[in-house]
């Protein structure tokens, strides 16, 4: 069938700028996220510096991932980074009571991580322990790692081979705190954020961004009590994680590579849920901080499916198929759209785990479909978000509608518009008259990331299935520009 979408973008007085830290990514202690991902034997054959993989640091490159938040998760809560420096043969170990019951032999650490990031040429994001740890403990890692001059912390870590400090700017002070963080009650959790972030110093030249530990999906209250009890000049931003989860069923949640339609269509449902969630969490927020000097930072989200068959199911491995891209697409588009609110997100967890980017096996990686969407999304960081107006067709299932198009806009320092657009249908593709206004222009390019099933997936054995190729299928009249939206497609589009 052939349907329409009206697209109407206002070039005319754009403000708000779509902050890059919107791309970020999470990595956790988790499977093999951080060990066997980043992190791998010293014998193991690949390009690496220390024992980092190099091809995976290159990939991460090209798409100018923003920063990096580590090292957990449920992981950051148990964590107590003085195991973590110093000589490695002499690290003590520990067990990852959450992640399989695997001993943990801390010889990726502080500086480890941060030598990740220095490749990466990403900002740190550390989340500190709140959960098991002390203030004292967080106080003396963060003057660690950001302290000049003479002190008991920087003597050690000079003596650990790092003489300048790193200025870690961004600063998690728990994580999930109202679960496997502490199972805390917010306004107890809002108490103990002030103190904890109170001895969280700002060192000359390092101001710590602070990010209190937020709400759990439809938490709403959790988002009222801290936005009432936490002074705001104290956080720099407040948390949100959601999942995308198939089934909407925690113990079983449904397959990363085999499903039908009807379970595509209510995970597409699940994943456009994001929009009320940031709706609704920022509506709370704008009742007390309406300058939205607060950032709501999702630090976590993505889909989560069962385990791939004969994995560990504490690694939380998984594969990446076109609807994990289509999840992607359409749940950037929704920061973007609210980038006046939402100045950071997290995907989780970038290597191996959950909606990965990256899939590694001994020496071998792959780029999954979801890496693909952000090397289409790209342009957008730090542009300048043009707002849009859409009309898009129903995509219907079982009685249920869902907008079969969603898309966002901006304009980058040199004056091009980036158009990124997401056709959710199964069936049908989608013209979608596209009018851009305020702003002539004379040169359209494209690219397109599409496959022909949405369990379509990129395997050891052929790892280029699903990735974006040229993007012709638009028509200029003056300065409307009618664009052809294969089903189950990404677009990324450049006008200048
Ligand atoms: O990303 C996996 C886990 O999901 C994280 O450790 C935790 O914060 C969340 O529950």
């Amino acid at each position: 069938g052939q349907q329409q979408a009206v697209l109407t973008i206002d070039a005319a007085a754009p403000k708000t700028t779509i902050s890059r830290h919107i791309y970020g990514q999470f990595s956790e202690h988790l499977g093999h996220c951080i060990y066997d991902g980043y992190w791998v034997d010293e014998k193991m054959n690949v390009p690496k510096k220390d024992r980092i993989r190099l091809d995976v640091v290159a990939a991460l490159k090209k798409i100018h991932i923003p920063n990096l938040r580590w090292p957990g998760g449920c992981f950051a809560d148990e964590y107590h980074w003085r195991d973590g420096i110093g000589e490695r043969s002499r690290r003590p170990k520990m067990i990852n009571t959450h992640w399989g019951g695997v001993t943990e032999d801390n010889s990726f650490g502080t500086h480890e991580f941060l030598e990740l990031c220095e490749l990466l040429d990403a900002e740190p994001y550390i989340a500190g322990n709140m959960g098991s740890g002390t203030v004292e403990e967080m106080s003396r890692w963060v003057e660690y790692l950001n302290a000049d001059g003479d002190s008991p912390m920087t003597r050690l870590r000079k003596a650990n081979g790092r003489d300048q400090p790193w200025k870690v700017p961004f600063w998690g002070v728990g994580n999930e705190s109202w679960g496997c963080g502490g199972n805390m009650t917010p306004e107890y959790y809002a108490s103990e954020f002030r103190r904890y972030a109170t001895f969280a110093r700002n060192y000359p030249g390092a101001p710590l961004k602070k990010i209190a530990s937020g709400a759990n999906a439809d938490d709403y209250n959790w988002t009222e009590v801290c936005m009432k009890n936490i002074p705001q000049h104290m956080m720099w931003g407040l948390s949100l994680h959601y999942y995308t989860v198939p089934t909407g069923n925690w113990g079983r949640k449904g397959s990363a590579t085999s499903f039908n339609e009807t379970e595509y269509f209510k995970t597409m449902q699940r994943c456009l849920h994001m929009e009320e969630l940031v709706a609704k969490h920022s509506a709370i927020m704008d009742r007390y901080d309406p300058e939205k000097k607060v950032a709501l930072v999702v630090d976590e989200w993505g889909i989560w499916t069962d385990p791939e068959p004969g994995t560990n199911p504490g690694f939380l491995y998984q594969q990446n198929s076109l609807r994990d891209a289509l999840i992607a697409g359409t749940t950037l588009n929704i920061f973007n759209n609210h980038a006046d609110r939402v100045r950071m997100a997290n995907l989780a967890q970038t290597v191996n785990v959950l909606q990965a980017l990256i899939l590694t096996k001994g020496t071998e990686m792959l780029l999954t479909p979801t890496y693909y969407v952000f090397d289409l999304f790209k342009e957008h960081m730090d542009a300048k978000l043009l707002p849009i107006q859409l009309a898009a067709p129903g995509y219907n299932k079982d009685g249920a509608t869902i907008p079969a198009v969603n898309a966002s806009a901006s304009v980058d320092s040199n004056g091009r518009v980036h158009i990124t657009l997401v056709n959710l249908d199964a069936d049908n593709a989608i013209t979608v008259q596209t009018t851009l206004k305020g702003k002539p222009f004379k040169t359209v390019s494209g690219r397109i990331l599409t496959s022909g099933k949405f369990t379509d997936i990129n395997t050891f054995e052929n790892k280029n299935l699903v990735k974006p190729v040229a993007f012709n299928g638009f028509k200029q009249t003056g300065a409307v520009l009618s664009v052809q939206l294969p089903r189950l497609s990404i677009v990324s589009l450049t006008l200048e």
